[in-house]
């Protein structure tokens, strides 16, 4: 369906090019951006709308935010009438009802035995939440001596100290050395061409490299070793799918050893994976989820912890006087009201509209869409899980980087929004999206690969 655009020209590209000098873009390079401006003026269904009042397919759901599309009315009126309700309400010694009511919704979300949610407002704050948590659980049991945290290579999880501490992407640690957390080691990313390129779904192969897990176990001994965190799926760095058996074996692992398992599911979270957690898909359970982006849809900044019980037990259990706070950390915007409103709204809709069900048909159609390209020139690989999906490309020699760059410019031209990290492109649609629609943007997502090779 093309919407009509000319409503939506209201800027001119001019007058955000002198803006710019003030804006300083995250996790983006803002020289070449000056030169190479994107400007977005509205957003509505499954588009965004820039200001040359191109209409661009929203193929990575905002930043995997916003599986439900822009503006639905719904999540309008729900944001609207809690602004007149009570638009703030203390985090700390109090809460909205609505928030308590939002705790135990999502707890219907999360693997049975997971029921305790700590809010906080984003994906970076959830992941440096959880490891202090983990620390705070294995102090409370006596045994403070487990302090190490476990990553993994290629990882994402936020850009806080926690964050880059146990995330494996170089460019977000090299910089940032001295700050790091001391006593974090690093499982080996799962991703091998050379052994699964053009898998769809899960790899078959790799799951011994899970085993790494004992060897950091024997170097260290389990009783220094706090928490393992991982994304079920990497999102970041392009959708690498966990081999068959690896997570289970991971869990194994954990459990043997008396290690905190925390599954990153800030992307993977809420039907990306076409299930409630990459926990349900994949059926291992962790002992921590973080979640945030789709939970509110987006709309307004929200993300949490969601933690077995005995662990929240020990933490409150650490005796003491009653009236003594047990775990000191919050933020002055945790439960949101007006967050947890847009949250609540989301979840109708999940609920109403039938999201899952249509997570579950776009798993399909998106798979058999992106394999197609299969043999198509400088495809190095396709991956899918989900409701997601990553193309990595040949890259321009000498220049990293510079092909997923050419690529986005071209996407937009052909009127499609991906997800670039380097010289992988990663795909999201909105769950919104009709098969047709996603049939549509990987197939222009195609002819835009035969212009580029
Ligand atoms: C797995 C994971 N963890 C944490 C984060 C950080 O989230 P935020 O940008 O909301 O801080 C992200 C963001 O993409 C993520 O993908």
């Amino acid at each position: 369906m093309k919407i009509e655009t000319s409503q939506f020209k209201e800027v001119n590209s001019a007058e955000y090019i002198q803006a710019m000098d003030a804006y300083w873009l995250p996790y983006t390079p803002n020289r070449y951006f000056r030169k190479n401006p994107k400007v977005m003026t509205s957003a509505k269904g499954v588009y965004y709308f820039d200001d040359h009042g191109r209409q661009l397919f929203d193929g990575a759901s905002g930043l995997w935010t916003s599986p439900l599309g822009h503006g639905d009315p719904r999540m309008i009126e729900a944001i609207q009438k809690q602004y007149e309700k009570m638009d703030y309400v203390p985090a700390f010694q109090m809460a909205g009802s609505e928030t308590f009511r939002l705790a135990k919704r999502i707890t219907q979300y999360t693997p049975p035995g997971l029921n305790k949610v700590f809010f906080v407002n984003s994906g970076s704050e959830a992941v440096d939440t959880a490891l202090k948590i983990a620390l705070a659980y294995h102090r409370a049991k006596g045994e403070a001596t487990r302090f190490r945290m476990i990553g993994r290579e290629r990882g994402y999880h936020g850009a806080c100290i926690g964050g880059i501490s146990v995330g494996g992407i170089p460019a977000n640690r090299k910089m940032f050395g001295p700050m790091m957390m001391p006593g974090v080691d690093h499982l080996p990313h799962t991703l091998n061409l050379s052994q699964m390129a053009f898998s769809k779904g899960q790899p078959t192969w790799g799951a011994h490299l899970a085993d790494e897990l004992e060897r950091l176990v024997l170097l260290h001994d389990a009783s220094n070793i706090a928490a393992v965190i991982l994304e079920p799926v990497q999102g970041s760095t392009g959708v690498i799918v966990p081999p068959v058996g690896y997570l289970e074996k991971i869990r194994d692992i954990c459990t043997k050893h008396g290690i905190l398992l925390i599954f990153d599911e800030v992307i993977t979270g809420f039907g990306r994976l076409a299930a409630n957690f990459g926990a349900d898909r994949f059926g291992v359970k962790p002992d921590m989820i973080t979640f945030a982006k789709a939970i509110t849809n987006g709309v307004i900044p929200m993300g949490g912890v969601v933690v077995r019980e005995d662990i929240y037990d020990a933490i409150t259990g650490i005796g003491g006087q009653e009236q003594a706070i047990e775990f000191f950390h919050g933020f002055t915007y945790s439960g949101h009201p007006i967050a947890t409103a847009a949250a609540h709204a989301a979840l109708d809709i999940f609920e109403s509209d039938g999201i899952m069900e249509k997570t579950k048909v776009l798993d399909r159609v998106l798979g058999d869409a992106v394999h197609s390209l299969k043999g198509q020139a400088g495809i190095l690989d396709i991956r899918n899980c989900g409701v997601s999906a990553a193309f990595d490309l040949e890259p321009i020699a000498g220049k990293p980087g510079l092909r997923g760059m050419q690529v986005l410019e071209s996407c937009i031209e052909h009127g499609i929004l991906v997800r670039i990290t380097s010289d992988t492109i990663a795909m999201g649609p909105p769950f919104v999206a009709t098969p047709a629609e996603v049939e549509s943007f990987v197939e222009t997502f195609g002819r835009v690969l035969k212009k580029a090779f």
